[in-house]
């Protein structure tokens, strides 16, 4: 909100340059420069709240889906987010202890001893888990996908609609930033104010990795930095350049 008056202020103030006989061409062309800033500033902003999170879009995927087979959309909660994300971490890496003959599972106990302290969560607000989707892929997918591979049999449908849930919490990550990639969902019948409550009320951000509900900027697995963003602005240059010397 504020770099949108920012910006209207300047365009106002070019106004201004007129007065001090700037060529009207260019002050019309430095008024579209800006305004295609702000167009292109404004959609990366928009961008960045509702995609720019894997595990934030695959909560979005599970909800839409559960509403459209009318049961309730479930509340993002970041604590048991984030304690999805250690659940993870659990796993050191080892895709083979995910699935199959091999299979693992953290002990209940690590939440409290474990978990809960690494993410800054109060273990009093620790509630009951009544569902998980976990999944191990060496190469990168998207929450879409993600989600299918997740939910592909009866019984993980019936845990995605189970009607006992009233929150979950997503987390993705690579191990040490790269392959494999791990993707957790707990779900949880906790009430969603004060189940998984953060020690300070803050979320406190773990990396390496991804968690959801904490409106948190979190690109793939890792904190990589935007280069997609870069280049709407430099698209947005070089169209607006396109109109300066068009003029
Ligand atoms: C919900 O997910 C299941 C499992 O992936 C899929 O079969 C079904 O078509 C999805 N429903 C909707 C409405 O997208
Ligand atoms: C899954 O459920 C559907 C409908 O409830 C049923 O028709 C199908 O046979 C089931 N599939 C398996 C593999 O159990
Ligand atoms: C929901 O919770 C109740 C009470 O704990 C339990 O008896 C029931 O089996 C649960 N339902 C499902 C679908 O898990
Ligand atoms: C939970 O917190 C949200 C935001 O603080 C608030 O809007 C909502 O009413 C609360 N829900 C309950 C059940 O207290």
């Amino acid at each position: 909100m504020t770099d949108y008056r920012l910006t209207l202020f300047h365009l106002r103030s070019l106004k201004s340059l007129r007065g001090l006989r700037l060529p009207a061409a260019m002050a019309n062309a430095l008024r579209f420069l800006l305004a295609a800033f702000l167009f292109v500033y404004a959609s990366a902003n928009t961008q960045i709240k509702v995609t720019d999170n894997p595990a934030d879009k695959l909560v979005a995927v599970i909800n839409t889906n559960r509403t459209a087979h009318k049961s309730s959309s479930l509340d993002d909660n970041a604590g048991l987010a984030c304690i999805a994300l250690q659940y993870i971490k659990a796993y050191q890496g080892d895709c083979s202890a995910v699935g199959g003959p091999n299979a693992k599972k953290p002990a209940d106990t690590e939440f409290a001893e474990t978990f809960a302290p690494n993410c800054g969560v109060e273990v009093s607000s620790l509630s009951p888990i009544t569902g998980r989707f976990l999944l191990c892929q060496p190469n990168y997918i998207h929450a879409p996908e993600a989600f299918s591979m997740l939910v592909d049999s009866n019984k993980s449908l019936e845990i995605l609609y189970n009607k006992n849930h009233t929150e979950v919490g997503a987390a993705v990550t690579g191990t040490d930033g790269g392959s494999p990639y791990f993707w957790c969902v707990l779900f949880s019948n906790g009430k969603p104010n004060s189940s998984f409550v953060f020690e300070d009320g803050v979320a406190k951000i773990s990396k390496p990795g991804c968690f959801s509900g904490a409106n948190d900027v979190c690109s793939r697995a890792n904190d990589l930095s935007q280069p997609g963003h870069l280049w709407l602005y430099v698209a947005a240059a070089f169209i607006a350049m396109g109109y300066i010397f068009g003029l």
